[in-house]
């Protein structure tokens, strides 16, 4: 029977793994093999790593690849891409490459207001609580003077607080919604700290308030939201419908088959949202790629697929006097300062590939590999088929499931370049070439 440890986070490094290995695994030698194999052998850079959780044991390798021939704006870029799925890349790189042909990638960033709350219970009068805000208001922004003092002096900070009573929906739930200019920064821990100082202020003010009797507001929680409607950016590519005409098919028809596909994808849920998850495919990739926070990104851009009501394509598509627009409208918090943007090597080395955007051109980036990402996908699903391109990106790690070695493998490439690639088609090549 396992016993529960205590004080394990105060353990060395050393003392962890080899709890872990007594505790759950028989095989320990070959276990502690992998862990170490892990390690970077530069030890500032693995404490570096080290430092950046709780309970660090070994790092965990994702692939960090580049689609390049991106032009956006104007400008060439590579995109940095770091994703563990075999075809995104690759299906990246042949978007930008198709668009590079047709005029590339346009964008612009349609607002980039951020946003959080401090959630309120009160059960007493609601006008006493709108006239205590309202004679407040002033001392909650004057409290953070000094939090704010140098995101201000660049030009962002507290842009206004708002009372809300949203009691009809909860009883005695009531709200100070507060926006923010974050500039470069995706401002998490900026927010944060704004909104714990507002409602330390706001509950200070309320004890000395005359007005309330009995029933004084109290604060629930005070924190960001990562659904961010009002930070907001637009990327679009569009040509000629004949401008579309391919090997296997017209332009004519592409562009009917794929503004259908998109149609599809937003009336109908199920398709949605694996039409978005190839959207996030491109998405995440650079988002983690330059240090952000995708989990903040995914929830923030899911929320806003379903504001209508139903979840819906993130992607937009239409024909209109013979011209084939294909657009992304999404919200992205995206931070080119701060959080691990210059503290992982490579989150600096992906910005820097990127010529060191600031915010605003990280998320027009971002939301180009989006759409790029989506196009390439909607692409060969009305054309060939999605499993053509994705399984030939597999073969490598069908093989190396299998334990290939490298002539079987140079073999397996060649014997597949004609042939479709499938979990048993491999597995029997390899079988064949062994007996
Ligand atoms: C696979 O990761 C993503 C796709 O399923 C997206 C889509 O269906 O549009 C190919």
């Amino acid at each position: 029977m396992r016993q529960p440890v205590s004080g394990f986070s105060k353990k060395s490094k050393e003392q962890k793994i080899e709890w872990l290995l007594a505790t759950y695994f028989k095989d320990a030698d070959d276990v502690k093999k992998i862990i170490q194999q892990y390690y970077n052998s530069d030890d500032a850079l693995q404490q570096l790593h080290d430092d950046f959780i709780e309970n660090a044991i070994t790092n965990y390798f994702l692939p960090f690849g580049v689609a390049p021939n991106f032009l956006l704006n104007g400008q060439l870029y590579a995109i940095p891409m770091v994703t563990e799925e075999s075809s995104v890349v690759a299906a990246a790189s042949n978007a930008a490459k198709f668009w590079l042909e047709r005029g590339g990638f346009t964008s612009e960033v349609i607002s980039t207001v951020k946003n959080g709350q401090v959630h309120l219970d009160y059960y007493g009068d609601a006008n006493v609580l709108t006239e205590f805000f309202e004679a407040t208001k002033p001392k909650l922004i004057a409290s953070l003077d000094a939090l704010q003092k140098n995101m201000k002096r660049r030009g962002g900070g507290l842009l206004d607080i708002e009372f809300l009573d949203a009691s009809e929906t909860l009883e005695g739930y009531f709200q100070l919604h507060c926006t923010f200019e974050t500039l470069d920064a995706m401002g998490a821990n900026f927010i944060n700290s704004c909104l714990e100082q507002i409602a330390t202020t706001f509950t200070t003010e309320a004890q000395n308030y005359k007005a309330f009797t009995q029933k004084k507001p109290r604060v629930v929680m005070s924190i960001l939201s990562n659904y961010v409607p009002e930070c907001l950016v637009r990327a679009e590519v569009h040509c000629k419908v004949e401008d579309l005409t391919q090997k296997e098919v017209s332009g004519e028809v592409f562009a009917k088959n794929f503004v259908r596909a998109i149609n599809i994808a937003k009336s109908e849920t199920r398709r949605a949202v694996t039409h978005n998850k190839g959207i996030m495919n491109g998405i995440d990739a650079v988002v983690l790629a330059t240090g952000n926070d995708f989990r903040a990104v995914e929830a923030g851009v899911h929320a806003y697929a379903a504001k209508n009501g139903y979840y819906g394509s993130l992607t937009h598509a239409q024909v209109e006097d013979g011209v084939f627009r294909f657009w992304i409208e999404l919200p992205l918090a995206l931070g080119t300062v701060g959080g691990l943007t210059s503290l992982h090597p490579l989150a600096k080395f992906a910005l820097q590939l990127l010529q060191n955007p600031n915010a605003r051109e990280l998320m027009q980036l971002v939301a180009a590999a989006g759409l790029a990402q989506n196009f390439a996908a909607i692409k060969s699903l009305v054309t060939v088929g999605i499993q053509k391109g994705h399984m030939k990106m597999h073969l490598m790690n069908i093989l190396n499931q299998l334990e290939a070695s490298s002539t079987e493998k140079e073999k397996a490439l060649k014997h597949f370049k004609e042939i479709s690639v499938s979990h048993s088609a491999v597995e029997n090549y390899i079988e064949e070439l062994r007996s």
